[in-house]
């Protein structure tokens, strides 16, 4: 039982509750045991007066709109960029201190973009904005992995590939890629709903993920590396991506090819990936040891295998990485962050 009644617990939040990522932040909260005074379950009028379970008590969910934040100390927003834009400020005023697993204010400068294994220092005040972001899915395996190997060996250039699972769109997005599925597996020539996905997800693979920019490349690949220059402090860091949509329900992978300033040691970026937290790395070379989102183990862990160094360039190598874009790329962070405040009395 995590609900206390020590006064210096945090009342907490969480905006999205019946969504994809606010589910896992209850089951997070009751599997880490993670301490609260109080709770409040909070999602759009659709979802208000439903019941949810939180440590075995039913809490009734409130409509966001109207909802009041004072008696609120940190409210976690996972309920889209247009809801965080409209209600996050609302919240701060109110007293509350934000985490946002939106992109609404990931470049604010006075909001700090947290990965907390990576930058927790971050953390050690409360921000001047009252928000606290939580990266992109895929931004922080990444840069879990980057920090290290800029330290040993400086980073040249990193071109990482994604390859997205539909559970990023939440809810409606793995509803909408197995009903496109059944209906491909019915009739071949059909492709099915391409709401959440365009076109259509199943039996594909789709190239563009978030809105597309003037420059060809899309948001979700401009967050990627706008987001690991901020989260690692290294604001000319050449990261460039391309993102793509896979038929996977959960977990994202990515291939890294990352090229170095000076030439690497396979056994040594071995150690030192292994040695990181919560990091485990699957070295043996045989085709069934290599993660994929569906076997990769540890649902906490980022995986990383098929590490291998260019027979071509002593500097370049490539880095296949799985992680669970719910847990890691989204509530594990953000619940790892409240626990870092907690931890340096913040919150
Ligand atoms: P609801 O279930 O009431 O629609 P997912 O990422 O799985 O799609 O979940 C999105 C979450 O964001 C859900 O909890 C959803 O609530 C919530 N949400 C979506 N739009 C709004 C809104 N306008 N106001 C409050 N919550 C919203």
């Amino acid at each position: 039982m995590t609900l206390v009644s020590d006064p210096s617990a945090p009342r907490i939040t969480l905006v999205g509750a019946t969504g994809a990522v606010g589910n896992t932040l209850i089951r997070l909260i009751e599997e880490r045991g993670f301490r609260y005074r109080g709770i409040s379950l909070v999602a759009s009028a659709r979802s208000a007066g439903r019941e949810m379970t939180v440590d075995g008590r039913s809490h009734r969910v409130h409509d966001l709109d109207g909802f009041d934040f004072s008696d609120t100390d940190v409210a976690f927003f996972s309920a889209g960029g247009s809801v965080s834009e409209k209600w996050v400020p609302t919240a701060v005023a109110q007293g509350a201190l934000v985490i946002d697993n939106t992109s609404a204010f990931r470049m604010d400068p006075d909001t700090p973009l947290v990965v907390p294994q990576v930058n927790a220092h971050e953390l050690d005040r409360r921000p001047a904005s009252g928000v606290i972001a939580n990266p992109n899915c895929s931004t922080i395996p990444l840069v879990r992995l980057l920090q290290t190997i800029e330290e040993r060996w400086g980073i040249r250039q990193a071109v990482v590939s994604t390859y997205q699972a539909a559970s990023g769109r939440g809810h409606s997005g793995v509803a909408e890629l197995y009903e496109a599925s059944r209906i491909s597996l019915e009739d071949h020539e059909a492709m099915g709903p391409d709401e959440e996905f365009t076109p259509s997800l199943a039996f594909n693979v789709v190239p563009s993920i978030d809105r597309l920019l003037d420059n060809g490349f899309t948001f979700e690949e401009q967050k990627m590396l706008q987001e690991s220059r901020k989260i690692l402090g290294l604001p000319h860091l050449d990261v460039t991506t391309t993102c793509v949509r896979v038929p996977v329900v959960n977990g994202h992978s990515e291939a890294a090819w990352i090229e170095c300033h000076n030439p690497v040691d396979r056994e040594e970026i071995v150690r030192r990936l292994a040695a990181l937290s919560e990091v485990t790395v699957h070295d043996e070379v045989t085709v069934g040891a290599f993660p994929t989102p569906r076997t990769a183990g540890h649902p906490d862990h980022v995986h990383v295998g098929r590490i291998r160094v260019s027979p071509q360039n002593p500097r370049g190598f490539w880095l296949w990485i799985v992680a669970d874009n719910v847990r890691i790329g989204a509530a594990l962070n953000a619940i790892q962050i409240a626990e870092a405040l907690t931890e340096r009395g913040v919150l």
